[in-house]
């Protein structure tokens, strides 16, 4: 595994990231008014789903951050998602989400660390797979976090 650059550290998302992670989560899409009440309830639902798998409780929801503890700040956030399947002799699969590390901590493999830490989660969770849906643009990225091409994402918005 790769090991975090000096001074990070990696740890479930709280609710005081408030503002790191709202403005992290800018280089990836546009994030919209997001209230810090709102933040606030999403983080207590996001902690409230939990569900039993194999005799462990498993969280539902796994959002994650990378904070630099030197300037203080959120560097890097994503989430992965633990979905309970019937098939599979009622597998788990991870879906890793919303992967964003902000502009002045890109190219230090903050990155990588995160989606190793996330897969980490799942598989110890369980999960038989985890997969995750990404631009053209950034397979090169998850190839090296040794994640493959597999399918493709078909999407209907309203
Ligand atoms: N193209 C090719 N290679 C890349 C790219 C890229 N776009 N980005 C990183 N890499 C390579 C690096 O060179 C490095 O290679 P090495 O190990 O041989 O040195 C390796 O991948 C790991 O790079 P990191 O330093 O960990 O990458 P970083 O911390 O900058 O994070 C990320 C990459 C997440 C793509 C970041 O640039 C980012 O947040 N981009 C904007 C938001 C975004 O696109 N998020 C992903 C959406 S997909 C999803 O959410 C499931």
């Amino acid at each position: 595994t790769t090991a975090l650059p000096e001074g990070y550290i990696i740890r479930r998302m709280e609710k005081q990231d408030y503002e790191g992670v709202v403005d992290t989560l800018a280089v990836l899409t546009t994030v919209g008014n997001v209230s810090k009440k709102k933040f606030d309830s999403i983080i207590d639902y996001w902690n409230s789903n939990e569900f039993e798998y194999r005799g462990s409780k498993v969280n539902l929801y796994n959002p994650h951050v990378i904070v630099d503890t030197i300037k203080n700040e959120i560097a890097a956030t994503g989430n992965i998602i633990i979905e309970q399947k019937l098939i599979h002799d009622c597998g788990l699969c991870g879906h890793i989400e919303d992967i964003a590390v902000s502009s002045n901590h890109q190219g230090k493999k903050l990155g990588k660390c995160l989606i190793e830490k996330l897969r980490n989660v799942g598989f110890q969770a369980g999960c038989y797979k985890v997969i995750l849906d990404c631009d053209e643009k950034n397979t090169m990225f998850y190839e090296k976090c040794k994640f493959k091409r597999a399918g493709v994402e078909m999407q209907s918005r309203l």
